[in-house]
C-alpha cells in the first residue's frame, strides 16, 4: 500500500508527465533497447517507428497513476493489455527492466535526480501498477496452459492450406505440428505469430484475429498484404507471410487471447459490421453464430472498396442463402463497372445512420464492429446518435490501444 503522501505526489505530477508523455516514452524506448537489445525480439518495430506504441504505453502508465488509490477501477483496461502481454509471452522479471528504464527516462526528460522524492514516489507507484499486471497475467498464463489443448509460450503449427481470399487478403490454415488437440477460443480472439525472417537480426511477433469458428482441428488467420504509402512502408511481416510462407512451412503460435469476444449468453439479434480486413473477427463470429445459434438473427454488413478486394464474398452469400437467420449487406465505396452491372453491392459510398436505420429494425441488437479507425469512429458515432445502449456496442481497434 502506498502512503497518502506518495499518492498525493503521484497525482500532482501526473499532469506534468502527461504533458511530456511522448517525449518520456520515446526516451524510455531508446534506453530500453540500448540496455536490453534482446527485447527487440518482442516489440513491434513498425509500431515503434510510427510512435503508436509510445502513445499507448504513456497513456496506460499515466491513466494507471491517476487511479493509483483505486486500481480496481481500471481492471478492464488492465485485462485488455494483459491479454496482449500474455499472448506475447511477457514475463514478471521483465517488469523491473521496464520500470528502471522508465524512471531513468523521467529523470532525464524532467531533469530530476534519482533520489528526488518525485522519482522515489514514481518508483513505488510503478511497483504497485506492475504487480497488478503481473497478477492478472499469472492467471491468464495458467488458464492458457491448463485448458484442454492449451499450451505455454509458442507452439509450432504447420501451414496446412494457403487460400487467396481477394487481391489483398490470404488465409492460412494452421495445424499443430504435434497433431495433439488445440485450444478452443472465443470468436473475436487473436493469436500471436512469431516470424524469423531469414537474415534479419531479430524475430518479430504479430497478432492476427482468428477468422473461422472455433472447435476445428485448425486455426485460420486471414492476413492483409500491407502495401506501403508515401508515409508508411510496406508491412514487413504481412508481405513476408504472403510471399514466402507456404504450405508445409512452420509458424510458431501462442495460444488464443483477447477480450473482444462474442457474447453468446444474450439472445438478442446480432449486427456484425466489418470494414476492410476488420472482416476477420467478424467472420469468425458469423460462422459461429450460423453454426451454433440458428435462432439468433444475424445481420452481416461488410464495407469494401469493390469486389476485387472484397474477401470471402462467396462464403457470406452462401451462408445468407442457406441459413434462415443470416442476412448480409455489402457497401462498396469505389465499385467497378462490372460491380455496377452485376449489382454486387447494396449501397455505394460509406456507412451512415440513415442507411443503418433502413436495414436494421431493432436497436436492441448487439453491435460488433472492426475496421480502420475512421470507419470505426463513423459507426460508433452513428450507433450513439441512434441511442444504442453502451452495453450493446463492442469494437476492436487494430494496433496498440490508443488509450485505456
Ligand atoms: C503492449 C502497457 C509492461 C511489452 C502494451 C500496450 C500497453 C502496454 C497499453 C498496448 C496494448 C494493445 O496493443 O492493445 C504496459 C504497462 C506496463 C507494461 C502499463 C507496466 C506496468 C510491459 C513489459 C513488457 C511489455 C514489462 C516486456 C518487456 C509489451 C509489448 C507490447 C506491449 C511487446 C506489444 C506492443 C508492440 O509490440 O508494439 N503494453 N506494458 N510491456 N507491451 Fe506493455
Amino acid at each position: 500500500m502506498l502512503d497518502s503522501k506518495t499518492i498525493e505526489t503521484i497525482k500532482s505530477t501526473v499532469p506534468v508527465l502527461e504533458d511530456k508523455g511522448v517525449e518520456i516514452t520515446k526516451r524510455f524506448y531508446k534506453l530500453l533497447f540500448e540496455n536490453h537489445p534482446e527485447l527487440l525480439n518482442i516489440f513491434n518495430h513498425a509500431n515503434q517507428k510510427q510512435g503508436r506504441q509510445q502513445t499507448a504505453l504513456a497513456n496506460a502508465v499515466y491513466q494507471a497513476a491517476k487511479h493509483i488509490d483505486h486500481l480496481e477501477n481500471i481492471l478492464p483496461a488492465v485485462k485488455q493489455i494483459a491479454h496482449k502481454h500474455r499472448s506475447l509471452g511477457i514475463k514478471p522479471e521483465q517488469y523491473p527492466i521496464v520500470g528502471e528504464n522508465l524512471l531513468l527516462a523521467i529523470q532525464q526528460v524532467v531533469g530530476l535526480q534519482a533520489d528526488d522524492p518525485i522519482i522515489q514516489a514514481w518508483a513505488e507507484a510503478y511497483g504497485v501498477i506492475a504487480d497488478v499486471f503481473i497478477n492478472v497475467e499469472k492467471e491468464m498464463y495458467q488458464a492458457a496452459e491448463e485448458q484442454p489443448g492449451g499450451w505455454k509460450g509458442f507452439r509450432n503449427f504447420v501451414v496446412a492450406k494457403k487460400v487467396k481470399e481477394s487481391d489483398v487478403i490470404t488465409s492460412f490454415y494452421l495445424q499443430a505440428e504435434d497433431r495433439k488437440p488445440i485450444a478452443a477460443y472465443e470468436p473475436g480472439q487473436y493469436i500471436s505469430v512469431k516470424v524469423a525472417i531469414p537474415g534479419a537480426e531479430y524475430t518479430q511477433i504479430r497478432q492476427y484475429s482468428l477468422s473461422d469458428s472455433p472447435n476445428k482441428d485448425y486455426y485460420r488467420m486471414s492476413v492483409k498484404k500491407e502495401v506501403g504509402t508515401e508515409v508508411k512502408p510496406d508491412g514487413i511481416i504481412s508481405n513476408y507471410l504472403h510471399d514466402f510462407l507456404n504450405e508445409g512451412d512452420l509458424l510458431p503460435l501462442s495460444a488464443p487471447a483477447g477480450d473482444f469476444t462474442l457474447d453468446t449468453n444474450k439472445d438478442i439479434p446480432v449486427v456484425l459490421i466489418a470494414g476492410g480486413v476488420g472482416l476477420t473477427p467478424m467472420i469468425s463470429m458469423l460462422n459461429h453464430l450460423s453454426e451454433q445459434y440458428p435462432h439468433r438473427p444475424v445481420t452481416f454488413i461488410q464495407a469494401a472498396k469493390n469486389s476485387q478486394i472484397h474477401a470471402m464474398r462467396e462464403h457470406v452469400v452462401k451462408l445468407t442463402q442457406e441459413k434462415n437467420n443470416v442476412r448480409s449487406f455489402f457497401i462498396y465505396d469505389s465499385p467497378t463497372e462490372e460491380d455496377r452491372k452485376r449489382q454486387l453491392y447494396d449501397k455505394e459510398g460509406h456507412i451512415d445512420l440513415d442507411w443503418l436505420h433502413s436495414v436494421i429494425e431493432d436497436k436492441e441488437s448487439d453491435f460488433y464492429f472492426c475496421g480502420p479507425v475512421p470507419f470505426m469512429e463513423t459507426v460508433n458515432k452513428a450507433l450513439q446518435t441512434w441511442g444504442v445502449k453502451e452495453d450493446n456496442i463492442h469494437f476492436e481497434f487494430f494496433g496498440p490501444a490508443i488509450s485505456i
